[in-house]
């Protein structure tokens, strides 16, 4: 079903200049302390549920008040601060590392035994003014990167299971995004960040998130290109996020997500959807537009409960209070009042594997 893909190259660079040659060999000399929470976030078997888990930021985690919280620990295993880790947050200026909120959701997620997901070392967005307009020389930018990689996984081992190493490398039509580390770092920023991650923590999962590829399409096909390469080349990459932001009239069926991430599945690697929610916003009557969501809801949940090796489906937020795409938009499983709409039901029958 997918051999064509082996022809559909849409990457613009060759796959050495994004490999950069890098054997896997160089782990850490310094053992990390061995992480004893239960991994009880692989699922021993195809008819054991995925996982949920949702994104928290600790503006809501201190000011949304019990229902919040009450809503968030009842129903999810999971937690992906929301902005928190993001580069501009944590080393807003060269050298000055600002840990607080970042930590404040790590320790409430640890009073709750709820495993972290780390979300984002390296970016095009959120990147803070010093690099973005810093006039590097690629050792430069290299040693920026490398430092900052190291020093936020290593504050981090043993605490974030999993990290968000390289968030969306890709266009739409399938080349390398243009950001500032692909300009002068070369392709191989993404090699060096996976390499870096696994030396400050080898324990941890390391993932390459990326939005848009659910579909059996051109990004999707590179974005194919790239994980197989860096698997081929001995990368330490553990896994594939599919963030999921769909549309009423954009998205997958559930066949085509499901090969997709069969496909990546046959790689050996860990699968998870990161960051689902679904825009719903028009003028269609709120009932129909309701019940629609909740069958995209359903229609992912299910192809993630299909391929045992999609271990996670995260919810970008949690109600329809607060989202990055607007209340009106109403793209999460809970509405304003915490009260469950049909996507939450929808989302928990399709995380039910079928017999
Ligand atoms: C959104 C968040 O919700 C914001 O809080 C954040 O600061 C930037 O945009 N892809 C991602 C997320 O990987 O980090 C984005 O999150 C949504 C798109």
């Amino acid at each position: 079903m997918f051999g064509k893909f082996a022809l559909t190259l849409g990457l613009t660079v060759t796959a050495a200049a994004v490999f950069g040659g890098w054997s896997g060999s160089a782990a850490s000399a310094s053992p990390a302390p061995h992480v004893t929470r239960p991994a009880v976030f692989d699922r021993a078997s195809a008819s054991e549920a995925p996982q949920l888990g949702a994104a928290v930021n600790d503006v809501m985690l201190a000011n949304a008040g019990p229902r919040y919280v009450r809503t968030l620990l009842a129903h999810y295993h999971s937690i992906t601060p929301e902005w928190e880790m993001e580069m501009s947050q944590l080393e807003p200026a060269r050298g000055h590392f600002t840990f607080a909120r970042a930590d404040g959701i790590v320790a409430f997620a640890d009073r709750h035994h709820m495993p972290v997901r780390g979300h984002t070392l390296v970016w095009d967005h959120m990147v803070p003014g010093w690099v973005r307009h810093g006039d590097w020389t690629r050792p430069q930018l290299e040693n920026v990167l490398r430092t900052y990689i190291t020093t936020v996984v290593s504050h981090y081992r043993g605490k974030v299971e999993e990290w968000d190493v390289v968030n969306e490398p890709l266009t739409t039509d399938g080349h390398m995004r243009q950001s500032i580390w692909e300009r002068v770092i070369g392709p191989d920023y993404v090699s060096l960040a996976f390499r870096w991650a696994h030396e400050a923590d080898p324990h941890a999962r390391l993932f390459l998130n990326e939005y848009g590829a659910e579909w059996n399409d051109p990004k999707e096909h590179a974005l194919y290109q790239l994980v197989s390469g860096l698997k081929a080349a001995g990368i330490p990459i553990g896994g594939v996020g599919f963030q999921a932001h769909l549309l009423l009239d954009a998205h997958p069926p559930q066949a085509e997500l499901t090969g997709v991430l069969r496909q990546f599945a046959a790689l050996g690697l860990r699968l998870e959807i990161t960051e689902l929610d679904v825009r719903a916003g028009g003028s269609a009557p709120l009932a129909r537009r309701m019940a629609e969501e909740a069958s995209i809801y359903r229609t992912v949940a299910a192809s993630c409960a299909a391929v045992r090796a999609c271990a996670r489906v995260t919810t970008w937020g949690i109600t329809d209070a607060a989202t990055w795409i607007g209340t009106s938009n109403r793209p999460l499983p809970f509405d304003t009042h915490y009260r469950a709409k049909p996507a939450w039901y929808a989302l928990r029958a399709g995380l039910t594997p079928r017999g």
